[in-house]
């Protein structure tokens, strides 16, 4: 069921019934039992309610409580755990009470207006197992708040000029430069965005900026405004490189060799949080577990001392051990327990009894903040979908591993091909997906059906099972009917391009595309170098583009000096098709003809690498 759809109209809360009367007639009754907040409350604190969540919501301000239309409809109980609410860091370092300097440091208008609301609620139930096509900033407002358990995003960087717009980043239709003209620009993009990703993120929530030096510093700065600086958790550096960098012969800087994700909490330490380990290498084996046991076992020396030692104020228990006087860190019962199985003597030359800890029953060495164990995506590797952007599956799964349990909401508002969705749905989590391009929205839901195996199917998922996407708007029959200013944007975006601005002047050109990794030469970028590195495309809403519009396309490609072009239209005659071949064969130029229907096919990306 759609989430706008459901628009309340009352609600009523009886001793054992609770009834909501939509606007659109129908009246849903549950029992009371299956909500035991309100089951527990007072008539008064039941009475008062008023809507949320764009009217798909009931609110209880007495109870700070929650329930959607959407989970009513599928008969969900209440979660449990369900959180309440927090307040969150109106500025940075709030927690000292002082201003901090930050919060005077000259900033937009949405510094100050956009900071969350001082109050958030809670909310079990929300739709999940959803793709949102279209702006996340709209679609999260559509979101009740402290819904969600964990957010990951990994939006578009400053650097991404020629992914930005392959992901559909005009919607405003505005250019690329334009809108990220300069690094102020990316985070007033950027800001209202996390202030409702904030918003959304339960008490017990984790939230991870995945990004890297360009903006990075400028992110950290941002985050904490919203989240609050004492929220920050670690800066987390991915090591994406292996022996490939960017340092090539005469630069002057060192090798850019990782990504950057900056790791908060909601505000409670009661975050959710489960160590990950890594299993150990060689190396440290060698130097740290060197002992052997008479059973051919491997094992370090650990330390028995209690810390403080016999300080009062540690409370350390005081007793002998095997002819040892002295202050230990466990109980006399406990290290009699370990005296019986082995674990605890006297080294050969020591004095000091010492714990055997056992590599066999290590479990590894708890993840750190340098994360160099996961390779980046490879064109070849089997998970690979084309997209040049795609984080690895490895990569999300730590991450949803460490900061969420089974059956927790995982979000990611800018979710490309889907990595964090298929890491959550392998990993038992639900999950929310959010991502402006349609052709995303598709790679990822035939990504979900291949890999997880999920069917993407309405009826089964509100049941609970299966997937849905929300909001696609393309359909061939639709893309014939709309005006061809629009056609041209959605092809040339779609595609990967930039749309031209202006319509004179171009020599026909409707857009431009940059191959992935086209990174000016000069260390100093300008947009200028970048101009040297782009193919042309050419939109025509229409069917049989014929022989006419081809030659036009080669004429506009030979005065801009173009080796390469694409052209995208609904069909191309036999005659169009044979001119692309000569112009192949004689003029050592190639022109990709593309039609609709493949640029829809969810397979476009491969075609295109
Ligand atoms: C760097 S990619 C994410 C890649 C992803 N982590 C993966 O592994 O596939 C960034 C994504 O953000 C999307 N995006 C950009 N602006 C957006 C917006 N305003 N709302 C939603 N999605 C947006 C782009 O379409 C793109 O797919």
């Amino acid at each position: 069921m759609n989430f706008s759809a459901n628009k309340i109209k009352s609600v009523s809360v009886t001793a054992d019934t609770l009834k909501v009367e939509l606007k659109d007639g129908r009246v849903l009754q549950s029992p009371l039992s299956l909500y035991p907040t309100l089951a527990k409350a007072t008539p008064k604190q039941r009475t008062k309610w008023e809507p949320c969540g764009a009217g798909t919501g009931v609110h209880w301000p007495l109870l700070d409580y929650d329930l959607s239309v959407a989970g009513l409809l599928r008969g969900e109980a209440e979660a449990p755990g369900i959180q309440l609410a927090r307040k969150p860091a109106k500025y940075p370092g709030h927690k000292t009470g002082k201003p901090h300097v930050l919060a005077e440091e000259p900033g937009s208008a949405e510094t100050q207006d956009s900071s969350p609301p001082a109050r958030l609620k809670s909310s079990s139930l929300v739709d999940t197992r959803v793709i949102y096509c279209g702006d996340n900033l709209e679609q999260l407002k559509k979101l009740p708040d402290a819904c969600v358990d964990l957010i990951y995003i990994d939006p578009p960087f400053n650097s991404n000029r020629n992914y930005e717009v392959f992901w559909g980043e005009t919607k405003e239709k505005r250019s690329f430069e334009d809108r990220h003209a300069s690094t102020q620009a990316y985070i007033e993009f950027m800001r209202p965005r996390c202030v409702e990703l904030a918003r959304v993120l339960k008490k017990t929530g984790s939230f991870y900026y995945h990004c890297d030096w360009h903006a990075s510093h400028y992110v950290k700065v941002m985050l904490d405004q919203i989240f609050g600086e004492n929220n920050f958790i670690n800066e987390i550096v991915w090591k994406r490189q292996t022996s490939h960098n960017d340092a090539k012969q005469g630069s002057k800087h060192y090798g850019r060799l990782h990504d950057v994700l900056l790791f908060y909490c909601s505000g409670s330490e009661d975050y959710t949080w489960n160590q990950q380990y890594v299993s150990l290498d060689q190396t440290y084996i060698d130097s740290h577990y060197s002992q052997v046991d008479e059973n051919g076992r491997r094992f370090q020396w650990g330390d028995l001392r209690a810390p403080g030692g016999a300080a009062p104020s540690k409370g350390n228990p005081h007793y002998v051990v095997l002819g040892v006087d002295g202050y230990w860190r466990y109980t006399q019962e406990k290290m009699e327990q370990f005296i019986r199985e082995g674990r605890v003597t006297i080294p050969p030359g020591g004095a000091v009894p010492r714990y055997k800890r056992f590599l066999d029953e290590s479990k590894g060495l708890p993840v750190g903040s340098v994360w160099d164990d996961i390779n980046p995506i490879n064109s070849q590797a089997k998970e690979s979908l084309g997209y040049p952007t795609q984080k690895p599956l490895p990569l999300l799964e730590r991450i949803i591993q460490t900061s969420s349990n089974e059956n927790d909401i995982v979000l990611d508002a800018f979710c490309g091909c889907g990595t964090a969705l298929v890491a959550a749905q392998k990993l038992k989590r639900q999950w929310i997906g959010i991502d402006i391009s349609p052709t995303a929205c598709r790679v990822m839901a035939k990504r979900l059906r291949d890999v997880c195996g999920i069917p993407e199917d309405e009826e089964l998922w509100k049941i609970g099972r299966g997937f849905v996407s929300r909001n696609l708007p393309w359909t061939e029959e639709k893309l014939r009917a709309i005006p061809p200013f629009e056609f041209e944007n959605w092809a040339v975006i779609a595609l990967g391009g930039i749309p031209n601005k202006t319509k004179v002047g171009d020599w026909g050109i409707d857009g431009r595309i940059f191959p992935v990794g086209a990174e000016p030469a000069a260390f100093k970028e300008t947009e200028l170098a970048l101009e040297e590195r782009w193919y042309p495309i050419q939109v025509k809403q229409k069917d049989k583009v014929g022989r006419p519009d081809i030659d036009a396309f080669e004429t506009a490609m030979r005065r801009s000096k173009r080796e390469k072009g694409f052209f995208i239209a609904f069909d191309y005659t036999e005659d169009a098709l044979r001119e692309i071949d000569r112009f192949f064969k004689e003029d050592h130029a190639v022109i990709i003809p593309l039609t609709v229907n493949e640029i829809l096919d969810e397979q476009i990306a491969r075609k295109l690498s």
